[in-house]
């Protein structure tokens, strides 16, 4: 039976990919900030193969997570679904560096390298990383002006490269991107236009399903449909440049 761990499960798409899969039998590692949000995977955490509790806004306790994850045993397939949206300020973490980063780059990439190497790794992206192209100088908004949703959009344009640069150097590793669409989240709102199902059911389908389409690498997915990621997320040369500044300002090597 496959083993998933899903980051950021106690709400929003992550949660409700978790209760899909578990539904389906399937084997799920959940996941919250703190003890606290721990409460709210009440109903699942009896049926799951463990809760892992860690703020990603910390190397640390990230650090920790990919510890308490190994120690569960290897998983098959790993979502990295947590993330945030729009933070009023940089809101530098006690790392020194922008919440944005942290969360949505800097620990999926963490995580990927202290995680014993599963078989599948799907990482949620969004139509907003194509937003998100250029200098890769100022990735910490040392020096920038804040801006929220650029930094977002290139949060998300990280992580799509990070996808496809283990998909190039780790061909054992079936690893993809996922944008699951405008959906109403926590995150997305009530205004959200997209299917909230079809919003969690490409980052299942790619995490299990053994049809052809699902076992590939490379793919930058909506809707169970390959489409074009930006041109950045699929350079190599952007992508050893960003493999370079991430291992810099996490003191981790992933390649
Ligand atoms: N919703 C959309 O329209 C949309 C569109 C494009 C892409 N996405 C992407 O899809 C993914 C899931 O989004 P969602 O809409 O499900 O968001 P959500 O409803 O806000 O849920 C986010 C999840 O991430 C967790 N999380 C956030 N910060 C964390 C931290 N510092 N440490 C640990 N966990 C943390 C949250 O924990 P708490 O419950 O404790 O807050 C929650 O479980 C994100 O990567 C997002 O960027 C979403």
């Amino acid at each position: 039976m496959p083993r998933i761990f899903i980051t950021g499960s106690t709400d929003g798409l992550g949660r409700a990919a978790a209760g899909v899969l578990m539904g389906d039998g399937q084997e799920v590692v959940l996941h919250a900030r703190t003890p606290e949000r721990a409460a709210a995977l009440s109903d699942l955490a009896p049926g799951a193969a463990g809760v892992v509790i860690g703020d990603l806004s910390s190397a640390a306790e990230t650090q920790h997570l990919a510890d308490q994850v190994n120690q569960i045993g290897r998983m098959d397939a790993v979502i990295h679904n947590a993330g945030v949206y729009l933070e009023p300020s940089r809101a530098t973490t006690a790392d020194g560096h922008a919440k944005t980063l942290a969360v949505n780059t800097l620990a999926p990439y963490l995580l990927t390298a202290l995680i014993d190497r599963p078989g599948r790794l799907i990482y949620l992206s969004s139509g907003l990383h194509h937003a998100g192209a250029g200098s890769l100088r100022d990735i910490d908004w040392t020096g920038r002006s804040w801006d929220a949703g650029q930094a977002y959009a290139e949060s998300k344009l990280h992580v799509t490269a990070l996808a496809l640069t283990l998909a190039r150097v780790w061909p054992d590793v079936l690893s993809n991107a996922v944008d699951p669409g405008w959906v109403p989240t926590k995150m997305g709102g009530p205004a959200a236009t997209d299917d909230l199902e079809m919003g969690y059911l490409t980052q299942t389908w790619l995490a299990v399903s053994n049809d052809a389409a699902a076992t590939v690498s490379g793919g930058y997915w909506y809707h169970r449909q390959r489409q074009p990621p930006a041109p950045q997320a699929r350079d190599p040369a952007f992508q050893d440049q960003l493999m370079d500044r991430l291992a810099a300002l996490t003191g981790v090597a992933l390649l």
